[in-house]
């Protein structure tokens, strides 16, 4: 396997395909004479080279190039992908690489695909978009792009199927990736702990509506994971406190106190309800 390389292809449809090819160039350089791949060993990875591309945030762009390019009966190339090596892979003029390269290599990737006629769309770092002098298109739409290790990064596009344009400001795209960013975060998961759980937050909520409150270290443990947590191979976000009864009800009084401030009604049973209640449970 190890001259072996793997890339990916896609149709419009987002069915995707695995391509195995032989590596191009076997290197037969040592130590010796590869100083630079000697010393790229031991380079801090770059975590932006490492960030993985949502399904969701490809078919945006797919659909966007498709929209602007027709990429009817194209074959598209993903290349990059760990262990890659995109210089190895045969582009035929059928082709289009539409990708999320190592963004520390972008300039020389471009090079590459622009030397050869190769069509390309890439992503790339918005900062710095315009830093290379190349003949191709910057497309700008200012998208924060949340990677799949949870990274977000603000992100822009290079590409050469854009003809003669120099740069292209897409206020659609931009809106396009606002709403899927609105859309993530609506759904991730929001954790509600229980109330001999401490967390900073929940002191933060107390003191912000002006309200103090003091817990003595002995009813306190330090806790980074509760047991319901481990099966989901979640923690404690910033770790927290198990609290003793009495150190939960000084809490509870506390945030009693705060949701006050806030202005919420707390609308608590009478006695005549717990007695109804304890009769349903009782039949
Ligand atoms: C930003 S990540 C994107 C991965 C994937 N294309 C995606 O969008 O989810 C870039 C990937 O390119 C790989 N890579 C680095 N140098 C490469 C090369 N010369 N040829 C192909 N892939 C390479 C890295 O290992 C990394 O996995």
């Amino acid at each position: 396997m190890a001259n072996k390389i793997l890339y990916k292809t896609v149709d419009l449809f987002g069915d995707e395909q695995i391509q195995l090819i032989e590596k191009k160039k076997t290197s037969n350089k040592t130590l010796f004479t590869d100083y630079e791949g000697f010393v790229d060993k031991f380079k801090v990875k770059k975590t932006t080279d490492d960030c993985y591309t949502p399904k969701e945030v490809y078919k945006i762009i797919i659909d966007y190039v498709n929209e602007k390019c027709d990429l009817t009966n194209k074959k598209i190339i993903l290349p990059f992908y760990p262990g890659g090596d995109y210089e190895s892979i045969d582009y035929d003029n059928n082709c289009v690489v539409i990708d999320n390269p190592p963004f520390s290599i972008i300039t020389k990737i471009c090079k590459y695909y622009i030397e050869r006629g190769i069509k390309f769309f890439l992503f790339c770092p918005h900062l710095t978009a315009f830093g290379s002098d190349i003949d191709a298109t910057h497309i700008i739409a200012s998208t924060d792009i949340t990677y799949e290790n949870g990274a977000t990064i603000k992100t822009a596009f290079v590409s050469n199927m854009f003809g003669d344009i120099k740069i292209i400001g897409d206020a659609e795209l931009h809106k396009k990736f606002k709403e899927l960013q609105k859309r993530n975060k609506a759904n991730l998961p929001k954790y509600k702990y229980p109330e001999h759980i401490i967390t900073v937050s929940k002191i933060a909520y107390c003191i912000e509506r002006g309200i103090n409150v003091t817990f003595d270290k002995k009813d306190l443990k330090h806790y980074r994971c509760m047991d319901a947590q481990k099966k989901h191979g979640k923690t404690l976000f910033g770790s927290g406190f198990l609290a003793s009864n009495k150190a939960a009800a000084t809490l509870a009084a506390a945030t009693a106190a705060a949701n006050k401030k806030d202005n919420v009604i707390v609308w608590e049973l009478s006695p005549r309800e717990l007695e109804i209640i304890k009769k349903l449970d009782n039949s």
